[in-house]
């Protein structure tokens, strides 16, 4: 066996509390330097509440309410904020779902990405320009030197979104948490961004957690997936072997929910009956049940914890031996 490299973000057992309520409920995975981990799972599962606990960026309501997050030999579960603003945008970069409001409206767009340069550089006013001007020129921005002197609202929103995923990489950092961030954007810069992150995770072995919709994108450019339903891990393992053969229900309509073949680019999951438990207001038992095809009394008992299933899946399912016997057709 090759040996497996020491994980640069070690999650354990992460959970996110809205009121009384768990959002994000005990999630854990690695990621180990230049790894993929795509996060995929239907609007609602808790996927963008992972990614911003884990940057101390939750909104107000959302509080860390257990678990441990190992980065660089620290816990940032328990970092006060001015050593987590020294990782930010530094070590570990982020971009968001949204990009309205996570552009400063009245800075420039060179100030920004100067400012980002700054904090975590020594370099020259030449240099900072020299790499914004790349990084723009990277994300597929024209004329970067108009750009460097104009304010977000002189910019359109895929534009917006592609100056601050220009800014996450220019700091190279050593995790990115990327939250859907091509959905905005338009089939070729999609596949230019795509690139660019492929490029930093061979060249810099930046590991890169993925939220994604898009099945595809996910075989494209993931070495490993992470399947959450109503605020936990369902199933995960490496990405050919999930795709190969799912083990749990919900994942296996989840493929089956994608367009087959070539009819990309837009593959929502939005074919699976009933929807996500509004606001982590979940069932008794396993949380997936009241939708599952394959629910039987016992799964609404007790929740299914998460075991590992062969050497490299794990799956929280009751049933998970029948799945590919009833469901494996797609
Ligand atoms: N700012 C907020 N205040 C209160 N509740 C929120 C807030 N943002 C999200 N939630 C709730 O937290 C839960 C998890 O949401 P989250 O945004 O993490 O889902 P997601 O998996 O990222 O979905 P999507 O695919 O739509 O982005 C949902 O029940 C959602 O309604
Ligand atoms: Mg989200």
């Amino acid at each position: 066996m090759t040996p497996v490299p020491a994980p640069v973000l070690s999650v354990r057992d992460l959970s996110v509390a809205i009121g009384a309520r768990r959002v994000v409920d005990e999630v854990s995975f690695d990621l180990a330097p230049g790894e993929v981990l795509a996060l995929v799972g239907e609007s609602g599962c808790g996927k963008s509440m992972t990614a911003l606990a884990l940057l101390g960026l939750l909104p107000g309501a959302a509080r860390l309410v257990a678990g441990s997050i190992g980065f660089e030999g620290k816990d940032l579960a328990r970092l006060p904020e001015p050593a987590m603003r020294a990782i930010r945008g530094n070590r570990a970069s982020i971009v968001f779902q949204d990009p309205s409001g996570s552009l400063d409206p009245l800075m420039t767009v060179g100030d920004q990405m100067a400012e980002g340069l700054h904090a975590h550089h020594t370099l020259s006013r030449d240099a900072v320009r020299g790499r914004s001007l790349a990084m723009l020129r990277a994300v597929g921005i024209s004329e970067p030197e108009r750009r460097l002197a104009q304010y977000p609202f002189e910019l359109s929103g895929g534009m917006c979104q592609r100056v601050m995923i220009a800014i996450a990489l220019a700091a190279e950092p050593a995790i990115l948490l990327a939250d859907e961030p091509t959905t905005a954007l338009d089939v070729t810069i999609q596949a230019q961004i795509l690139d660019l992150m492929k490029a930093l995770r061979r060249e810099r072995g930046t590991a890169i957690l993925l939220i994604t919709h898009d099945m595809g994108v996910v075989a494209d450019m993931a070495d490993r997936v992470a399947v959450m339903y109503a605020g936990r891990i369902v199933e995960t393992g490496p990405v050919e072997t999930i795709f190969a053969a799912p083990r749990h229900p919900y994942t296996a309509l989840l493929l089956r929910s994608v367009p087959r073949l070539d009819d990309r680019p837009k593959s929502e999951m939005t074919v699976i009956e009933g929807s996500v438990p509004a606001q982590g207001d979940w069932p008794p038992g396993c949380r997936f049940a009241p939708r599952c095809p394959l629910a039987e009394p016992a799964c609404t008992a007790a929740q299914p914890a998460l075991e590992l299933v062969g050497d490299t899946r794990a799956v929280a399912c009751r049933r998970h031996d029948v799945v590919e016997a009833v469901m494996g057709e797609r």
